[in-house]
């Protein structure tokens, strides 16, 4: 398969897990023949310094024009800390998700058998964590109008959802419910907002063409409890975009390091592959940054592309690292293995069905039907 993939490094720790990326995909290419090309553009905090816009129009051109977007990371203390700041690089993100009309975020928080002792939770509770969250990327308070007064004493930003907008990524989730195990959570706030009981009714009217997908409705403040005290009885989780940006986090302390998890975002004519986490400008040139949520991204671009042989031969080799101990200081506090050296050793072992290195399902935890 030929495939163009745009290359978008950002700030901090971006360039160096991205790069980890790129030596997967092209060992992928090697070994299963395919031909990909890859395109590097600014954005974010790079993109300002050098041409004083998050999202330089070249970018978004090239995104448009490339099958899909590998994204590293956004943000940056120098903004963080400046609260009056009209241009942020997290702007570049957010303006590329809307032109794109990557709606569809879904991000999978799977407790792999060999990491189990990292968690945050005890053992019991997060043996066999599957879940995925389908968080609507596109709408909400993220892109409501936003107003702050002249005198700066007063601030607003308007929430707003449309039935189609909920419709669009519901039906999505109940799709993914019906393949995997038949249960799907709405997160919302109905007791409170508008917005929520939209989510509510319309979610509720779908559900009625998928009466083999049990449909749960919790509100958010009751959701986080449930998802700390038993992650293991949720399956798909839809939620609006604020609502699932917070909840995604919580996959972090379910599976031991915000370095693990990768996402999805995806429209109907594009698709971005993007880690959770951010920027992590403190260990930015340091060598010391999980790739792992990099390069599982890459597993779901390659089954974005149904090459799903060649995403379990990157998902296989990733598991080998964690099996062998060759990860980050983030998994083994005492690990001497850096990003290079843990991103070199999981693209060197990416190799065919033919593996020697024998694995069983129940070692590296292969899921029902998705492999992170
Ligand atoms: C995420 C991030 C982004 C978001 C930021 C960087 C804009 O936190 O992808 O979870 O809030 O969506
Ligand atoms: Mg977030």
């Amino acid at each position: 398969m030929r495939l163009k993939i745009a290359l978008l490094a950002g700030d901090g720790i971006g360039p160096e897990i991205l790069a980890q990326s790129v030596k997967c995909l092209k060992a992928v290419e090697e070994t299963f023949e395919h031909q990909f090309t890859f395109c590097e553009a600014p954005i974010g905090g790079v993109a300002i310094a050098s041409s004083g816009e998050p999202l330089p129009q070249e970018t978004l051109d090239l995104c448009k024009d490339s099958d899909a977007i590998l994204f590293g990371a956004t943000g940056s203390s120098e903004y963080d800390n400046d609260p009056s700041a009209t241009i942020r690089p997290e702007q570049g993100l957010l303006k590329l998700r809307k032109e794109l009309g990557l709606y569809t975020n879904i991000r999978p928080v799977k407790v792999f058998p060999a990491l189990v002792r990292n968690s945050m939770l005890p053992k019991k509770t997060v043996t066999g964590v599957d879940l995925v969250i389908y968080r609507e990327l596109t709408g909400g308070i993220y892109f409501g109008k936003k107003h702050l007064n002249e005198n700066k004493t007063l601030a607003s930003d308007l929430c707003e959802y449309t039935e189609s907008e909920i419709s669009r990524i519901a039906h999505k989730a109940f799709k993914a419910a019906k393949k995997r195990n038949h249960k799907l959570t709405l997160v919302d706030k109905a007791n409170v907002l508008e917005t929520s009981r939209l989510w509510r009714k319309v979610v509720k009217e779908i559900s009625k063409s998928y009466p083999e997908v049990e449909l749960e409705c919790l509100f958010i403040d009751n959701a986080v409890v449930q998802i700390m005290m038993n992650p293991s009885k949720f399956d798909v989780i839809l939620t609006e975009n604020m609502f699932g940006d917070i909840l995604a986090s919580l996959g972090s302390v379910i599976i031991g390091s915000v370095g693990l998890l990768p996402s999805a975002s995806v429209g109907n004519d594009n698709a971005m592959f993007e880690p959770f986490h951010g920027s992590y400008p403190q260990a930015q040139g340091r060598n010391i940054a999980n790739p792992v949520a990099s390069i599982f991204s890459t597993v779901l671009l390659l089954q974005h592309f149904g090459l799903h042989e060649e995403a379990n031969a990157v998902a296989k080799a990733v598991h080998k690292s964690f099996i062998k101990g060759i990860t980050t200081t983030d998994i083994l506090g005492s690990s001497k293995y850096g990003t290079d050296a843990v991103g070199d050793y999981i693209a060197d072992n990416i190799v065919d069905a033919d593996d020697i290195f024998n694995m069983n399902d129940e070692n590296i935890g292969l899921g029902r039907s998705t492999i992170i």
